[in-house]
């Protein structure tokens, strides 16, 4: 069967396929689902003006693919089976059959509430099954989701809320996460003061805490669902109709709205699910991202509903109550196959072995990362200790905008190799680019990471904004994708990646925008300037550094401590804790060229703690900065 690879040869044959006859390639992977009505044309596409099109014309609903087409054969079968943040309290386990009656009453809530099809609905919530079955609620009725981190500030979650244009929103009493409690609700309600649009909130009561409802605006989830029919037809939809945007940061201060559409996101989570983890129709499958970020919504969600399987989510962390909760749930479950991110494994790593031999582990036939490159102590560490030496790994580069899986090993087929993502999936075609954009063929050599031919779940567009779109994605390198990874292709034709080339960090697998983060540090009213870069972090993979300019006659504290934590709090306030600098150093000047641009090279370099050699520094306008920056970083940090 196509659609399944099972050792070299397959995979071989597959990609030599999907490169010399992309459309047939595509278009019988796509025969196994049920489309309302067949497409006219695989796939059109225009890097120029950026347009692309997947199995144009056709009609589907992606929860009749997900949902209603597993009822005969696996109704019964466990969908979703979720784990709660405490460990004392109980799971929810929701059948095929289950999951499709949810889904079904939260559609119906939705319509009753007005929401029709290409509306955009924003979801603000813990990691609770009601989270999952609200995204797949709003899929079933043809509204465009947009799931919201837990971790934004109300700042950040007005932004997205009020660039989606949103005019509903699902939220949740309380998110409980290790031992604190995350105030969904009043987070909420700080966040709509800044957003007119929003008529309706629908609250889900998580803890059951007494959160302020708003009489006219706030319902509850549990009433809601009292009063309509546990019945709701799929909308059908059209290939290209959007699915869902999902925020993600980018080298410019405001984050994007990533759009990804119907169709072919539909069939490549599907295919890229099944092939890298290779997933058995038994199996227990547990990716530990939030559904918050785009892992989440491929991999916990639609990629495993698609094919079938159970699915595991978590509400906690995974040193909460010890580093050795993953572990439990692993062998309490049976988990075969186990996604999670570098920092996470480098996190427990640094807790010491005593949580993990406490288990056996022996149901994991798969291991599985994603978000940033792993080090090769990680790798090692995760391979040994957790896979016992038998499990594979597969490290899976991809990006929000990719919506799934796009170079990595296929579990137990592709030999891995630690560091290394590998080799493509088929019908992706990676190219290596110079600076000026010119192919860089061969073996062992480096270079910008693009991709020169569409493949089904490519972003569409950037929502209300299709120019930076192109600008970002397809105008750098022309009739390319660019990804703004550097990346290296070995001797053996191995991919390895090497990190952002652009002005993006990579903080515990989180994406920031150095701009984003220096945009809310300059909001604190005695902050000239600043900067922002990363450097290497022992576990977050990367941390921030913050070189900040103040004005002394507005500083209206005691001491250099007290201004630092203020500007941490407004980072915090405007984004989230998640964009909290690990360092800020407060400096006399920001290291300039005589045109004004800021030299971040050399910030760079100070942040990782190398400053023998700058390079050229020629075009600097005050070099004595740089000196004074430097003995600034050794007495600061
Ligand atoms: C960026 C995308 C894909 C879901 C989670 C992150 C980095 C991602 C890897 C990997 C090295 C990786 C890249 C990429 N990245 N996976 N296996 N090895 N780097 O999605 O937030 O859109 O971030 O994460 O730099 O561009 P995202």
């Amino acid at each position: 069967m196509i659609s399944r690879i099972n050792n070299l040869e397959d995979y071989a044959v597959a990609y030599r396929r999907s490169v010399s006859e992309p459309e047939r390639f595509w278009s019988e992977v796509a025969e196994q689902f049920v489309w309302r009505k067949k497409w006219d044309k695989t796939v059109e596409y225009d890097f120029d003006n950026y347009n692309v099109q997947w199995y144009k014309n056709g009609k589907l609903n992606i929860t009749e693919n997900c949902l209603d087409r597993h009822l005969l054969s696996r109704g019964d079968k466990t969908a979703i089976h979720w784990v709660a943040n405490d460990p004392h309290e109980k799971d929810r386990i929701f059948s095929y059959k289950e999951l499709h009656e949810q889904v079904s009453l939260f559609a119906n809530v939705l319509k009753r509430n007005g929401v029709g099809k290409g509306d955009r609905v924003c979801l603000y919530m813990p990691m609770v099954p009601e989270l999952a079955i609200a995204v797949l609620a709003c899929a079933r009725i043809g509204a465009i989701h947009s799931v919201i981190f837990g971790g934004f500030s109300a700042q950040a979650l007005a932004d997205r809320i009020n660039d989606a244009g949103a005019k509903i929103l699902i939220t949740a009493d309380q998110g409980p996460r290790g031992k604190k409690v995350v105030e969904l609700k009043a987070i909420t309600d700080e966040a709509l003061f800044k957003c007119e649009n929003v008529e309706r909130v629908i609250v889900y009561q998580r803890t059951g805490a007494d959160v302020k409802m708003d009489s006219e605006r706030d319902v509850y989830w549990h009433d809601e669902i009292k009063s309509v029919p546990n019945v709701c037809d799929p909308e059908v939809m059209d290939s290209e109709d959007p699915l869902f945007i999902l925020y993600t940061s980018g080298s410019t201060g405001k984050p994007k709205g990533v759009v990804h559409s119907t169709g072919g996101y539909m069939v490549y989570t599907w295919y890229s699910f099944r092939n890298v983890f290779q997933y058995q129709e038994n199996d227990v499958f547990w990716c530990t991202a939030d559904i918050g970020w785009i892992t989440g919504h491929s991999y916990i969600v639609y990629g495993p509903l698609l094919e079938g399987a159970t699915s595991v989510m978590f509400e906690g962390v995974p040193t909460f109550p010890d580093a050795g909760r993953f572990w439990r749930v692993v062998d309490r479950l049976k988990v075969n196959i186990f996604y999670t991110a570098p920092t996470a494994i480098r996190a427990l790593m640094a807790q010491g072995l005593e949580y993990v031999e406490l288990y056996k582990l022996d149901s994991l036939r798969v291991l599985g990362t994603v978000g940033e490159p792993i080090n090769r102590e990680a790798w090692e560490w995760y391979h040994q200790h957790i896979g016992k030496g038998r499990c594979p790994i597969v490290d899976t580069w991809w990006q929000t905008e990719t919506g799934g899986i796009m170079i990595s090993p296929i579990a137990g087929v592709i030999p891995t190799k630690p560091t290394y993502a590998t080799l493509p999936l088929p019908g992706i075609q990676p190219v290596l680019v110079d600076p000026e954009g010119n192919e860089i063929e061969g073996k062992g050599v480096e270079g910008n990471l693009c991709i020169k031919y569409p493949w089904p779940s490519m972003l569409r567009t950037t929502w209300g904004d299709h120019e930076r779109c192109k600008q970002t994605y397809f105008s750098t390198f022309k009739g390319l994708y660019f990804t703004g990874d550097g990346c290296r292709r070995d001797e053996d034709g191995y991919y390895r990646i090497l990190g952002r080339v652009d002005d993006v960090m990579n903080v515990s697998g989180h994406r920031l925008g150095t701009a984003e983060v220096e945009n809310a540090i300059n909001m604190h009213s005695a902050v000239i300037e600043s900067a922002v870069v990363g450097y290497p972090h022992d576990i977050k993979g990367q941390g921030i550094y913050a070189y900040v300019v103040c004005d002394s006659a507005e500083l209206e504290v005691s001491t250099i401590l007290e201004l630092k934590e203020q500007i941490l709090e407004v980072v915090i306030d405007k984004i989230g804790k998640i964009a909290r600098p690990d360092k800020v150093q407060i400096v006399r000047g920001l290291p300039k060229t005589r045109s004004g641009k800021i030299m971040r090279r050399i910030l760079r370099k100070i942040g990782e703690g190398q400053t023998d050699n700058f390079g050229d520094i020629s075009t600097l306008l005050d070099p004595s900065i740089v000196e004074a920056i430097k003995e600034g970083a050794v007495k600061d940090n």
